[in-house]
């Protein structure tokens, strides 16, 4: 990583730590809890971070203005992933190369983490003071609506339904709806977030939530591809899981050529958003990296 990306690694670390440490209580009680709080928030590459970052700079904000953003999206996608292992769902043991939250602590401690780090997802957006009223509320609602039941909720839920509704294939129709909500739409929201908070023109923002949409199902293809593709250890989660568990995924109904064209492709046309935008130099990097991610 060069030195910007690891920079703002930094600076949401920071985010993170300091909106915890805000908003959890300090009683005995209540000890094991935070901790499990402190737990399910660490480790992760921070990717939806430094798209907010790399996405805002592009159309000139400062990462001061960017930072809550960051935290924010990095929350919201914590909280997914704690849900997303639970038994009730893909039942996993394994994320970000540690046991899982309800394998560590419990399943009803990993329901109540998931559960507050949605809502700090919230807090920290709300008492920005790096940005006007006006701004954190139009942040508020645009991740209220890409992470509940048109958004990333609702790719869960029909996720789920196609992993049930036994050997009828998606169409690839309706297998990229599903991965546009569920992934692409959090993804998106960095970029539309990050053009909120930059102040970003409308033909800005137009091209930045045409990039994040185009990384989002991006990003999704390439998990399903890597899942197959790598290992265990690369991972730091269960590789080779989604055949196991019957979920439909690009590879399985594309096959693994076909799936990563499919990911190229979604890459190009996210560069090709990119491009429109005033310094897209540095976005341009962190695109090229993940394109390139063993995990
Ligand atoms: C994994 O996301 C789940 C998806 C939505 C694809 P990441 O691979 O970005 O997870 P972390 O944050 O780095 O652990
Ligand atoms: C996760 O998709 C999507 C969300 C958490 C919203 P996956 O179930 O494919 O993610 P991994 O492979 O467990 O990280
Ligand atoms: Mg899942
Ligand atoms: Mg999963
Ligand atoms: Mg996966």
């Amino acid at each position: 990583m060069t030195a910007e990306p690891q920079a703002w690694v930094t600076r949401v670390e920071r985010a993170l730590r300091q909106a915890l440490a805000r908003s959890t209580p300090d009683d005995e009680a209540s000890r094991r809890f935070v901790e499990a709080l402190g737990y399910a928030s660490a480790g992760g590459k921070r990717l939806r971070a430094l798209m907010v970052y790399a996405s805002g700079g592009a159309v000139g904000a400062t990462a001061e203005r960017l930072d809550a953003v960051a935290a924010a999206v990095e929350f919201t996608h914590a909280y997914s992933l704690v849900h997303d292992d639970l038994p009730a769902m893909d039942n996993d043991d394994l994320r970000r190369g540690q046991p899982t939250v309800h394998k560590a602590f419990g399943e009803a401690t990993a329901i109540l983490v998931g559960d507050t780090l949605n809502t700090l997802a919230f807090e920290v957006l709300a008492a920005d003071e790096a940005l006007d009223a006006d701004t954190r509320i139009r942040l508020v609602a645009c991740l209220a609506a890409a992470a509940g039941a048109r958004g990333m909720v609702g790719g869960q839920v029909l996720d789920l339904a196609a992993q049930t509704g036994g050997d009828t294939p998606l169409t690839l129709e309706a297998l990229t709806t599903l991965h546009h909500r569920k992934t692409g739409a959090l993804i998106q929201t960095c970029f539309d977030m990050a053009g909120i908070a930059a102040a970003a023109s409308p033909t800005e923002q137009n091209a930045l939530s045409a990039c994040g949409a185009a990384l989002g199902l991006a990003y999704q293809i390439q998990d399903d591809v890597l899942d197959v593709d790598a290992n265990t250890a690369e991972l730091g989660k269960t590789a080779g899981k989604d055949a196991r568990d019957g979920k439909q995924t690009f590879v399985s109904l594309l096959g693994l050529a076909a799936a990563r064209d499919r990911a190229n492709i979604a890459f190009d046309r996210a560069q090709d958003a990119a491009q429109r935008l005033r310094q897209p130099a540095a976005l341009l990097d962190l695109m090229d990296t993940i394109r390139q991610r063993r995990h």
